[in-house]
């Protein structure tokens, strides 16, 4: 942690939850809480709630929960620090120096400087383009059908030939050679020297989410060679982790996003209207980037180049979008070579038009896949529909695979029943693994420290929800249920705190502890299971009695797993397994709904 509790507590508290998402999201107070429409995930009926007591927001559709600095963090993809800034700033607080390691001081101070550069770059490139140096730029750009207000939206610049003067300039504000190197706006040669990488070039600088430059890419406007050069990877440009107009397509509020291949297709598609484009940067699609795309949608449209190395692409890709639990839909962009150009030739509203009959990522797949067999032969017909049945075994989702079976037989006119079959002899075999999902970006990489299994967590979540919703219950429970009774690691650490304090307003502050928002996440999931009671007393009290007995057996045979040797150990077996025959005598007192 790199702020001490009590500043973090300060800051949360002094921004209250329900002003700071009622910026973002329309709220309306029903009961005791307030409710929205999800802003991460699309929705039609609002199932996002914010509670004022406990300083949290949970959303019952997707799970998504926290405290205030969680919501930031969230919406905006800040890190936590970046959360405490903007909530300290919001509430006139003056963060102390953040407690970082001297290490880690310099890799910030470093990465203030790159952000710095790039940005002064960038602002010397775009007046550049607007200054009398910059008309064969602005020709250019104005011959692409680009609009001054789309060039300012995107920050368009100019590089003219002039050879150092950027360098000059970035060494008058005080910018060191080095820095200038390393963020790739200078290159050193034996003959001119430190001089600037990017000349005659019109300049498409590289946002991150948070509207920081981070890169660029610089366009000849003409044949020459290479068409686009770009920027280096460094520290704070991670080509496989951003993705050219998130910052734009994040405000679309779209349900899915238009991912194609380069910058000018973005820029001509959001001109057009059609603001949820984003491009990969120069490189390969990566599983990093369907992780960044996770976060704002559960489906994509994919608009790549007509040409060979557009479908292969396009195929590549669904690939990792499927894996990144992304539905993906191909675009036909024929006989365009790409948006751009079909926006220009065909018009935004034809345009329109293929998005609404965007082909299923799967049947294109296949239809791809026809050219390599001879579909009027049988012997080929048999390969092609042994391999559609192999495909068809990777689907994770039972109901969908036979969904996509139904479908698949009758848009091929397979026998149904032999499809079935020989989908099934494929996955059975486990021939085909099924496509494991990977964890979601932020959370990729790092160890799970947590122990425990999904439906322990559930049942640990149903028992501190119950107990912070219901003081009674708290009060009876407690006696049964310890901290060390919940799972070692986030729940343990959440269960001691909780029961340190029991009142609602400390759940927020719990929720702080934790500066990943994935853990963040799950801790206010522990405090928003969604309980559905019964409404008789009796019922409800037996519903109790089995998820505290629940919680102790699994705490009991935890123990009793650990108790490898040791008499210790197995003194802690014995007590923990009378506790247990205890509690399935105990009766809780629980009130019904009255009515
Ligand atoms: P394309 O060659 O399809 O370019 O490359 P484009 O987007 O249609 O560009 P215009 O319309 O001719 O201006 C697609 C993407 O591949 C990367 C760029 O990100 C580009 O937007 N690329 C291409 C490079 O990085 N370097 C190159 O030399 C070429
Ligand atoms: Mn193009």
């Amino acid at each position: 942690m790199y702020y001490p509790d009590d500043v973090i507590e300060q800051v949360r508290s002094s921004n209250d939850i329900v002003d700071v998402v009622g910026s973002y999201v329309h709220l309306k107070k029903q009961g005791a809480n307030y409710f929205g429409l999800c802003p991460f995930h699309n929705e039609k009926s609002p199932s996002f709630s914010v509670s004022p007591d406990k300083q949290i927001f949970y959303c019952f559709g997707c799970g998504a929960g926290g405290n205030v600095i969680t919501f930031l963090m969230k919406y905006e993809n800040y890190t936590f620090q970046e959360a405490m800034q903007a909530l300290a700033d919001r509430a006139g607080i003056k963060l102390p120096e953040a407690d970082y390691s001297e290490e880690m001081k310099k890799k910030e101070e470093h990465r203030k400087m790159l952000f710095a550069v790039n940005k002064e770059t960038a602002t010397y490139y775009f007046k550049l383009l607007r200054s009398p140096k910059g008309a064969t730029g602005l020709k250019y750009l104005t011959d692409r059908k680009l609009t001054s207000d789309t060039m300012n939206m995107f920050g368009l610049g100019y590089a003219d030939g002039a050879g150092s003067d950027l360098v000059k300039h970035l060494r008058a504000m005080g910018f060191s050679d080095d820095v200038l190197l390393e963020a790739g706006v200078a290159a050193h040669d034996e003959r001119k020297g430190l001089h600037d990488k990017f000349w005659n070039r019109v300049m498409f600088p590289i946002m991150d989410v948070n509207n920081r430059v981070i890169g660029f890419g610089g366009r000849v406007m003409g044949d020459g060679k290479p068409k686009y050069l770009n920027s280096p990877e460094t520290p704070i440009f991670d080509k496989g982790r951003n993705l050219y107009g998130l910052n734009l397509a994040k405000r679309s509020r779209k349900d899915q996003y238009i991912l194609c291949e380069g910058y000018m297709d973005v820029i001509a598609m959001h001109q057009a209207g059609f603001t949820q484009a984003v491009a990969s940067l120069g490189t390969s699609f990566t599983s990093g980037q369907a992780g960044i795309l996770k976060k704002y949608v559960n489906g994509v449209l994919l608009s790549y180049d007509s040409d060979e190395a557009g479908v292969k692409a396009a195929l590549r890709n669904n690939g990792i979008l499927k894996e990144g639990g992304i539905r993906a839909r191909v675009l036909d962009l024929r006989p365009y070579k790409d948006p751009d150009e079909f926006i220009k030739n065909a018009g935004a509203g034809e345009f329109q038009k293929r998005i609404d009959n965007a082909e299923n990522s799967f049947y294109y797949e296949l239809r791809m896949m026809e050219k390599d067999y001879n579909m009027t032969d049988p012997a080929g017909r048999t390969d092609f529909t042994r391999e559609a049945a192999r495909r068809l075994g990777t689907f994770e989702d039972e109901v969908e695979r036979d969904n996509y079976i139904s479908a698949v037989a009758e848009k091929y006119y397979i026998n149904l029943d032999s499809l079935k079959k020989l989908v099934g002899s494929y996955t059975d075999t486990g021939v085909i693994k099924p496509v494991k999902r990977p964890m979601r970006s932020d959370t990729q990489g790092k160890t799970n420290e947590n122990t425990a299994t999904e439906s322990e967590f559930r049942d640990q979540a149903w028992l501190l929800t119950w107990m912070s919703a219901d003081k009674d219950v708290f009060t009876q429970v407690s006696r049964y249920i310890k901290p060390e009774d919940f799972s070692e690691g986030l729940p343990r650490e959440v269960a001691e705190k909780f029961y340190a304090d029991p009142e609602g307003n400390t759940i927020a502050s719990i929720i702080s502890l934790f500066t990943e928002e994935e853990e963040q996440n799950r801790a206010a999931k522990l405090f928003n299971a969604e309980l559905v009671l019964p409404d008789e007393a009796q019922d409800r009290e037996k519903a109790l009695r089995d998820i505290v007995y629940s919680v102790k057996s699994h705490a009991s045979k935890r123990i009793t797993d650990e108790a490898g040797g040791g008499t210790d150990a197995f003194a802690r077996m014995i007590k923990s397994r009378k506790e247990l025959e205890e509690l399935a005598k105990v009766r809780f007192h629980v009130r019904g709904t009255e009515t």
